[in-house]
């Protein structure tokens, strides 16, 4: 059974509902799989239906084969009920029927300030025995201390084992590949280290802006959206030891170890290690958009774009720093990461030898290439040898289709979330401590900007970000892969 909390909600209707028909058509759901929503909205289960198979429809596309849409609609039912309902968990319970061997998922689609509530509801009605389990999401505070009064807000119902914590970034095929890539094969990882390894880039481009959630984004800001949770959790993944397995706590251990060897950015160092930015007008694919404090209506010290060098004080990366960069209304949409590589230690040709660079983009598309040195075809009138970069490249969409195989559809990230969830297989959901670690490490951040760096600095919208942002890689001797 699985019951969304929030299910009228914009996420709901967008990405969740759905998800589940998407894995209902693909048969990951059993036939006795039931789908009730409950939300304040007043609103009949019929209208309610009627208004999920729309929403699916229109996700879905094409993708919708017949007969899915009719047979998911029969698992949904809503319920209308306000959190301030003393009678909230009694109301639901009669709604579930007999719940004594219910094996019960509980999503909590809604604003974190209500899980307090929530959860004591589902503790008082008895929802919230064993097997029974809630999955929450993003924010989870905006400091370690408020992360640590949500956290204990689910903890009063759940115990950490079950409290199944969404970054949807662990939920894409492509982020879920990199532990493939880098524990399915031998070439990287003995190379994987600061002896071989230069720096590594990790960027999370934006073409969007604020846009509709501004209110909340005002109160964030780009490092607390998006640096603190998808890219540390990117940098985990790449920065980790070998997990002893790919269960959940082998791999959440490793996670926490790496960000708690994060060296602290303060106010010490947080002029040199950090950049902040904030778009003003300008252009964004192709059409003029408001500055960021126009949109707002009023003045605002909140940044849009960061960049920062991120220093892992242990023996593996001591030396090799990672810098990770994020902004909203940046020319392209690209998640990428670049493993630079050293160069040779000497070059026996006498011109230049480019060290070797590894690229793994993640969206919108997948591919892989690592550049390598190559003679360049030809005589050279000097003598000797002339080289170029080349790129052993690897595109994983036509790698499917050349096998004969269709390119698997692009799945939503909260398909394999919800599955997983449904499974009880917690590894691609964040833990407590992994949580809190990562906000240990921002709150330095700003606490540091507060004493000095209040401003971001401006940048138009459409462009590659703050001059700051390429000042802080400039003053190591190195560039951003653009
Ligand atoms: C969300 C952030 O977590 O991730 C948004 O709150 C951001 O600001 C989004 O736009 C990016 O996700 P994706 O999957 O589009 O890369």
């Amino acid at each position: 059974m699985f019951v969304l909390v929030g299910g009228t909600g914009d996420l709901a209707l967008r990405m969740l509902w759905p998800s589940l028909a998407m894995l209902d058509q693909d048969g990951f759901l059993a036939d006795d799989v039931r789908l009730v929503s409950v939300a304040r909205e007043a609103v009949g289960s019929d209208e309610f239906v009627e208004r999920v198979k729309a929403a699916v429809t229109k996700r879905a596309g094409s993708d919708l084969e017949d007969g899915t849409i009719d047979k998911f609609a029969a698992r949904i039912s809503h319920l209308s009920l306000d959190v301030g309902d003393v009678e909230w968990g009694p109301k639901l319970k009669a709604e579930l029927g007999e719940t004594d061997n219910l094996d019960i998922v509980f999503f909590l689609s809604v604003s974190p300030s209500l899980f307090k509530p929530i959860c004591e509801h589902l503790l008082k009605a008895g929802l919230n025995a064993k097997p029974n389990r809630v999955i929450i999401e993003k924010p989870l505070g905006r400091d370690l201390a408020s992360s640590k009064v949500i956290n204990d807000s689910v903890a009063v119902a759940f115990d950490e084992a079950r409290v199944f914590r969404i970054d949807h970034y662990l939920g894409k095929e492509t982020v879920q590949n990199l532990i493939a890539l880098r524990f399915a094969n031998t070439v990287f990882e003995p190379l994987w280290n600061a002896q071989s390894i230069d720096h590594v880039q990790i960027t999370v481009a934006e073409t969007v802006g604020v846009g509709e959630r501004l209110g909340y984004y005002d109160e964030y800001g780009a490092l607390r959206d998006m640096l603190q949770n998808h890219l540390l959790q990117l940098l985990c993944l790449l920065a980790m030891e070998p997990p002893s397995g790919i269960n959940a706590d082998a791999l959440r251990d490793e996670k926490v170890k790496v960000l708690k060897s994060l060296k602290p950015i303060n106010e010490h160092n947080v002029l040199t290690h950090t950049a902040r930015g904030q778009y003003g007008a300008g252009f964004a694919e192709g059409k003029p958009v408001a500055g960021y404090e126009a949109e707002k209506g009023s003045p605002s010290g909140t940044e849009t774009y960061v960049a920062l060098k991120a220093e892992i004080a242990n023996w593996r990366w001591a030396g090799t720093p990672f810098y990770l960069r994020t902004g909203k209304h940046l020319p392209s949409r690209a998640t990428e990461i670049v493993v630079q590589f050293k160069a040779v230690p000497h070059s026996i040709f006498g011109g230049q030898v480019l060290a070797n660079r590894l690229v793994i983009r993640l969206q919108p598309e997948e591919d892989i290439s690592l550049t390598v040195m190559n003679k360049a075809p030809g005589l050279s009138a000097a003598g000797g040898m002339d080289l170029q970069p080349l790129a052993l490249s690897l595109s994983l969409t036509n790698a499917f289709d050349s096998n004969g195989t269709k390119a698997p559809r692009r799945r939503i990230a909260y398909e394999r979330l919800i599955l997983d969830a449904l499974n009880g297989n917690n590894a691609a959901f964040v833990r407590r401590d992994e949580v809190e670690a990562a906000w240990a490490w921002v709150d330095g951040i700003e606490e540091g900007w507060a004493k000095v760096y209040p401003r971001p600095q401006p940048y138009p919208a459409g462009s590659y970000g703050p001059v700051s942002a390429y000042t802080l890689l400039d003053r190591d001797g190195r560039s951003w892969n653009d």
